[in-house]
């Protein structure tokens, strides 16, 4: 099967599980008064993300033999808090962005308020779902609290908010090389080595397959984040989805702004390189191998 047609049946997957999470809501106002947080959370879910972090879970599913229906909560609970972190990353106390997924971003539809609610109720509903799959009546809740654990520690101020934190920071002064890794390490690699350790943990994968996996992750995620940087700089907005140039009107530090277009780029290939090395002899790998040349050759 050729990588378009594997990524967009994992996609599908992924897309149904969202839909039936957050489905439409079809109460009047008067019958549902908080509705309109429903429709502000999927407004920005359903909005077409790439989704390729529970992409990813899934597809390390398969390399391992996992089984699906018990690993879509905990990787469509990563996609909950992605989409919570992007809402939080456009407010105009952050990135003040105005699109997002090639759609206003979730303030400007339905004004700042109602966008941080949606975010917390995201994040909070991502936790609800990964708890219920803990308390099932059989001997598998230990590596599923394990997984939530994880995935809790990498959304947290140990990872994507702690790298938040240091890009929201890095907008006052420039931020040294080793700064500006560990900001790309914790803000995006934290939720993609999520994504890839989730299935390893949850179903208790040896761990000669899981160190390897968590190199192969470690260097996706950073390549994915300079990409990021990239596109910011050099990208098409009607393919992003979202307007270019944020970065610079925002005096961010990144990967173009610290080291040039061309020592990013360079960065960017010796990352995918780096993580296609670590799955070197690893079975029914190929895919994780397509998945990482086409972070650093997306336009999106
Ligand atoms: C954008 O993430 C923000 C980062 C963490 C770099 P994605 O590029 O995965 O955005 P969507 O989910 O496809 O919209
Ligand atoms: C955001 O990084 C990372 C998150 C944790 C949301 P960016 O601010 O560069 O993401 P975009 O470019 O707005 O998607
Ligand atoms: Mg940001
Ligand atoms: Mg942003
Ligand atoms: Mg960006």
């Amino acid at each position: 099967m050729d990588f378009d047609t594997r990524y967009k049946q994992y996609l599908t997957v992924v897309e149904n599980w969202l839909e039936g999470v957050l489905p439409e809501v079809r109460l009047s106002q008067d019958e549902l008064p908080e509705k309109r947080i429903y429709e502000a959370m999927r407004y920005s879910l359903m909005a077409g993300g790439k989704r390729i972090r529970p992409v990813l879970s899934l597809a390390v599913c398969d390399l391992i033999h996992g089984d699906e229906k018990e690993l879509i909560p905990f990787a469509g609970a990563i996609e909950l808090i992605h989409t919570y972190s992007l809402i939080h990353d456009d407010l105009p106390c952050m990135d003040n962005d105005d699109y997002r997924r090639g759609k206003l971003t979730n303030h400007k539809v339905f004004g700042e308020a109602m966008a941080v609610l949606a975010g917390d109720g995201l994040l909070n509903l991502a936790f609800e779902i990964m708890l219920k799959e803990t308390m099932k009546d059989d001997n598998k809740n230990y590596s599923r609290m394990k997984t939530a654990y994880m995935i809790s520690v990498s959304s947290g101020v140990k990872g994507m908010i702690g790298g938040q934190v240091i890009d929201m920071e890095s907008e006052k002064a420039e931020i040294s090389y080793n700064v500006l890794c560990r900001m790309h390490k914790k803000k995006t690699g934290a939720l993609i080595r999520a994504s890839v350790l989730a299935p390893a943990i949850l179903f208790n994968t040896e761990k000669n397959i899981v160190d390897k996996l968590e190199i192969y992750a470690e260097n996706i995620g950073l390549a994915f984040q300079i990409k990021d940087d990239i596109l910011d700089f050099e990208g098409d907005s009607r393919v992003t989805g979202k307007l270019t140039g944020s970065d610079a009107a925002n005096n961010k530090s990144t990967f173009v702004s610290i080291l040039g277009i061309a020592k990013a780029k360079e960065l960017l290939k010796t990352s995918v390189e780096n993580a296609v090395k670590a799955l070197d002899g690893m079975e029914n790998s190929e895919f994780l191998t397509q998945i990482a040349h086409y972070i650093s050759e997306r336009n999106k």
